[in-house]
C-alpha cells in the first residue's frame, strides 16, 4: 500500500463528527407508517455506528412485531385507497419526481453513506448515481407493464399484470440507498405498496431519503421500520398479509425466508451471496487485467455479493500478471472513506472484520501463501476503526473455507490454471452462482466461459457494472428473481388470464 499519512484519529473524529452534526437529526432515527414519523410501540433504541471511528453516529428506534404490523395495515390502507388508483402515468410522474429529489442532494446523501457505511466517497457517489438511474429507469417501465393475447378458436383468452397489494422488503449494509431503491422502484412502478427494512448497521440514507420525499407519497405508500433482523424482519417477512417479499442478504438468512415463507406461500425474490470467479484467459493483457481484477476484489471493500473473490489465471501469464496485480493492490490508498483519494474504507463493522480475519486464519492454518495482507493495520484511526488490510491469499486448498464461502471483506485467493475444463469446473465448484468475469481480447473464449460458468451474470473485461435494465440475480445458491430489469416488473406482479367465451 502507500503510504499515505496515517490521518490523525482525532482529527478524523471531529471531521466526522461535524459532519454527522450537519446531516442527521438529534434524536433516534424513526420508522416511518402511515405517512407518519413515529418511535413506534417499544422504547428501546439501538446505536448506528460510524465504522470509520467506531463511535455512535446516530440512535434508531428498534421495530418491534407491532410496528410491522401497523405498517403492514396502513401498506394495506394505502393500496384500498387513493394508490390503488394511481394509473402508470401517476407512477412514473412519482418515480420521476423521486430521482430528482435524489439528484438534487445526491452529495449529501453520498456523504450520509460514508458516514453510515464507511465506503469511500468517490464509491459512494457511484451508488447515488446509480440510484438515480435505477429510479428513472423504473419511471419509464411503470408504463410498460403488459399483457398478452393468446390464440385461440372461439376463446378470446388474455392476461394482465396485477400488484401483489403489499411487499415486504428486507435490505442489506454494503449499498443501503441504492438498493433500497432496486427494492422500492420496480415494487412502486407496479402499484404495490411497501413495508421495507434497511439494515441496522446503516438505517440513515434511507430515514434520510423518505423525509426528502415523504410529500410525494400518499401515505402508506411505502413503510420504513428499523431494526434488528430476527425482531423486525422476521416478523415482516413471516406477516400472513404481505404476499410477496424481496429479500438481499446472507443465503443462511435468505433459507430462513424460503422457510417462512412456506407457511403462506409467499412469493420471494431473494438475493443471497456470491463467490464469483474471475478468469484470466492466456491472452489477457497483464496490466488491464490487473486493473480488472482489482477492481472486481476490492470495490467497496469486497462488500459487495458479486465480488470477484476468485482469481483464476492461466498459468502462461501468471509471470506477469500477479505482479502487476499485486503493484495495484499495493496502490490501493487505505484511509478516511471522506477522503477523495481513499481507495479502501472500514469494513462496515467490528463482526464483519472478525469475519474476516477469522476466514484468513483458517488459510493460515492450511499453510497458504499470504501474497499481502493478513492484518488489521495497527495505530492511528486504521487502527481504531473497522480497517482488514487488502489480502491476497494463494496455495488455498480447493476446499478450504476461504475459497468456498462468501467472506464479504478484502480477501482475494489466487489459483493458477492450465486445463480449461478442469479450471471451470473448480469455479463451479460452489455452492454460489451470482456472477463471474473474464478478462480476454478473444471473443470465442470469452462467450465459451459464458456458457459454461454458472451465474447469473457474467462480466467480460469489466465487472460489477450494474446498469439499470441489465437483469441480476443469482443461481444455485445465490438466490431467485432478477432486479434491476424490466423482468423485475414480473417479480412484484401477478397474472391473471381472463379467459371470454364470444359464442356463448
Ligand atoms: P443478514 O443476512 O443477517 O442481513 C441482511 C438483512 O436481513 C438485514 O436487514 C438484517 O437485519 C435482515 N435479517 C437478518 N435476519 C433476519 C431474519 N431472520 N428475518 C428477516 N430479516 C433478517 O447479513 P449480516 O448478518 O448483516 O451479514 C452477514 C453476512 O451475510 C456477510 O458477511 C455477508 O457474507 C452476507 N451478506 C450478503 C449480502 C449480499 O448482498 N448478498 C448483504 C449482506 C450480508
Ligand atoms: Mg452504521
Amino acid at each position: 500500500m502507500t503510504s499515505q499519512p496515517i490521518p490523525e484519529r482525532e482529527r478524523t473524529k471531529t471531521r466526522h463528527a461535524d459532519l454527522a452534526a450537519e446531516l442527521l437529526p438529534d434524536g433516534p432515527l424513526e420508522h416511518l407508517i402511515g405517512g407518519e414519523w413515529t418511535g413506534g410501540d417499544g422504547d428501546d433504541t439501538f446505536p448506528s455506528i460510524n465504522p470509520t471511528t467506531g463511535e455512535e453516529l446516530v440512535d434508531v428506534h428498534e421495530g418491534t412485531k407491532a410496528d410491522i404490523d401497523r405498517a403492514v395495515d396502513a401498506a394495506w390502507t394505502a393500496f384500498e385507497g387513493e394508490w390503488g388508483e394511481a394509473t402508470p402515468g401517476d407512477r412514473q410522474a412519482l418515480l420521476g419526481a423521486m430521482a430528482d429529489r435524489l439528484e438534487a442532494r445526491a452529495e449529501m446523501f453520498a456523504r450520509i453513506e460514508v458516514l453510515d457505511n464507511g465506503k469511500p466517497i468517490t464509491e459512494a457517489r457511484q451508488d447515488i448515481d446509480l440510484a438515480v438511474e435505477h429510479l428513472r429507469y423504473f419511471a419509464a417501465a411503470a408504463r410498460n407493464l403488459e399483457g398478452k393475447t393468446v390464440p385461440h378458436g372461439e376463446l378470446h383468452v388474455r392476461t394482465i399484470r396485477e400488484p401483489y397489494g403489499v411487499v415486504g422488503q428486507v435490505v442489506p449494509w454494503n449499498f443501503p440507498l441504492l438498493l433500497a431503491v432496486w427494492k422500492l422502484a420496480p415494487a412502486l412502478a407496479t402499484g404495490n405498496a411497501v413495508v421495507l427494512k434497511p439494515a441496522e448497521q446503516t438505517p440513515a440514507s434511507v430515514v434520510t431519503y423518505l423525509h426528502e420525499v415523504e410529500d410525494l407519497l400518499p401515505d402508506g405508500v411505502v413503510n420504513v421500520v428499523l431494526g434488528f433482523g430476527p425482531e423486525t424482519g422476521a416478523p415482516l417477512v413471516s406477516h400472513p398479509d404481505v404476499p410477496k417479499v424481496a429479500f438481499t442478504g446472507s443465503t443462511e438468512v435468505g433459507q430462513g425466508v424460503m422457510r417462512a415463507a412456506a407457511d403462506s406461500i409467499t412469493d420471494l425474490t431473494l438475493e443471497l451471496g456470491g463467490k464469483s470467479p474471475l478468469v484470466i484467459a492466456p491472452d489477457a493483457d497483464p496490466g488491464s487485467a490487473a486493473e480488472v481484477a482489482v477492481d472486481a476484489m476490492f470495490f467497496n471493500g469486497g462488500e459487495c455479493c458479486s465480488a470477484g473473490t476468485r482469481l483464476f489465471v492461466h498459468e502462461s501469464v501468471a509471470e506477469t500478471f500477479v505482479p502487476a496485480f499485486l503493484d495495484a493492490v499495493d496502490d490501493l490508498t487505505m484511509g478516511d472513506p471522506l477522503d477523495e483519494s481513499t481507495d479502501l474504507g472500514p469494513q462496515v463493522s467490528r463482526a464483519e472484520v472478525e469475519k474476516t480475519l477469522h476466514y484468513i486464519a483458517l488459510a493460515r492454518e492450511s499453510d497458504a501463501t499470504v501474497l499481502r495482507g493478513g492484518n488489521t493495520p495497527e495505530g492511528g484511526l486504521l487502527g481504531s476503526g473497522c480497517f482488514v488490510e487488502p489480502t491476497v491469499l494463494t496455495d488455498v486448498d480447493p476446499d478450504n473455507p476461504v475459497v468456498t464461502q462468501e467472506i464479504f471483506g478484502p480477501v482475494e485467493v489466487v489459483v493458477e490454471w492450465d486445463d480449461y475444463d478442469a479450471m471451470v469446473e473448480r469455479a463451479n465448484d460452489v455452492d454460489y452462482g451470482l456472477a463471474a468475469g473474464v478478462v480476454t481480447d478473444d471473443l470465442s473464449f470469452a462467450n465459451r466461459i459464458a456458457r459454461d460458468v454458472e451465474a447469473g451474470n457474467v462480466w467480460v473485461n469489466t465487472f460489477n457494472r450494474l446498469p439499470p435494465g441489465q437483469p441480476f440475480g443469482g443461481y444455485k445458491q445465490s438466490g431467485t428473481g432478477r432486479e434491476g430489469a424490466m423482468e423485475t416488473l414480473h417479480e412484484y406482479t401477478q397474472t391473471k388470464t381472463i379467459t371470454m367465451d364470444l359464442d356463448g
